[in-house]
């Protein structure tokens, strides 16, 4: 199965074999491109991808030790995502399927971040609850079997990955600011600020934006605070709603794993407490690798080989969908 990952900003191709075995994951990431305007713009992220696609997958095919005539199937991503950005893959899908000659499958890109942990861990077993943080999404998902999901919860304002991006824009960190954040929060007290944790017991939803508005009120009121204590301060609280609801929803839903998906899961915080909890919980907790938690193609061509034992090859008149959701 070559998988292809254009819904954002990384422009990215893979090989896998039975939706488990990686065999290439080429990502190229446009991070650079983007920086100086301080988040991702739209009509440039698509320009760069149609540059970029035809050597990605060039490169992904070579990585793999194949050649076309040994690629049974084409997996794209085709939503959710910017629209100009996922019609690049699904074109350059759509394109490879037909003349080579086999089956096209569109993949639901939340759908192929909730499959990066099967890929690392075959074993995972089910139901398992799924806490899905990226830039565009924080939600909280019962997986029941392959292509069967439960939404337990997501947020009513702000991603975890947006607030992350947002705090550190504040505090003059850059772009993307959730690495950023990470590194620089080594150096803080995370107990220095008791930031608000909105909605911490109260359901499966999720609330950030109050929290970014407390971080820019203390900052104003205490000049003094130093970045590092506010960054620590806020990954604390931020993490800390997150592992208390994925913890409650394991519990009162009786599931047998818990795992970590989206680029958020790249915290290294978050990874701790998330695998503290677990080992508290006496749950199988697992955590993909950062790569495979960040935008790639290997998560669209495992979701994508499970999709097509599933449903079939998708029609060819599939379109991109910006705001197509999981359940
Ligand atoms: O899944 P992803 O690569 O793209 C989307 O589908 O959104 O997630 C990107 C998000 C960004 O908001 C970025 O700041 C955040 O993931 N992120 C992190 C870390 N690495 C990436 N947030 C916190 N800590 C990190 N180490
Ligand atoms: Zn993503």
């Amino acid at each position: 199965m070559l998988g292809i990952e254009t819904s954002c900003d990384e422009t990215a191709a893979a090989v896998v074999v039975d939706g488990t075995n990686v065999r290439s994951s080429v990502v190229s990431s446009q991070v650079d491109i983007h920086a100086r305007f301080g988040g991702v713009v739209p009509e440039i992220a698509s320009r760069a991808h149609v540059e970029t696609i035809t050597p990605v997958v060039a490169e992904a095919l070579v990585k793999a030790g194949v050649v076309d005539s040994d690629i049974d199937a084409v997996a794209a991503t085709y939503g959710p995502g910017l629209v100009g950005a996922l019609l690049v893959g699904v074109s350059t899908a759509k394109a490879l399927a037909l003349v080579w000659d086999v089956p096209f499958v569109a993949v639901n890109h939340l759908e192929a971040h909730l499959y990066a942990s099967f890929l690392e861990d075959p074993s995972l077993e089910l139901p398992a609850v799924v806490l899905l943080v990226s830039g565009g999404h924080t939600m909280l998902v019962l997986m029941e079997g392959h292509g069967r999901y439960r939404l337990l919860g997501s947020t009513v304002d702000d991603a975890a990955g947006e607030a992350f991006d947002k705090v550190a824009r504040y505090l003059g960190l850059g772009y993307p600011g959730g690495p950023a954040i990470d590194a620089i929060a080594i150096e803080g007290d995370p107990t220095a600020i008791r930031f608000p944790r909105a909605m911490r017991d109260q359901g499966y939803d999720f609330s950030f934006s109050g929290l970014k508005t407390a971080v820019i009120n203390h900052v104003r009121k205490h000049p003094e605070a130093t970045t590092a204590d506010v960054a620590a301060s806020f990954q604390d609280a931020v993490v800390d709603v997150l592992v208390a609801k994925a913890r409650l929803a394991a519990r009162d839903l009786g599931a047998k794993a818990m795992c970590l998906g989206g680029g958020v899961a790249a915290n290294s915080v978050l990874r701790e407490r998330f695998l503290g909890a677990c080992v508290e919980d006496g749950i199988h907790g697992f955590l993909p690798s950062r790569a495979m938690c960040t935008d790639n193609a290997a998560m669209v061509a495992a979701a994508g080989w499970w999709r097509l034992q599933s449903d079939g090859p998708s029609p060819m008149d599939t379109g991109a969908i910006p705001n197509l959701k999981l359940v």
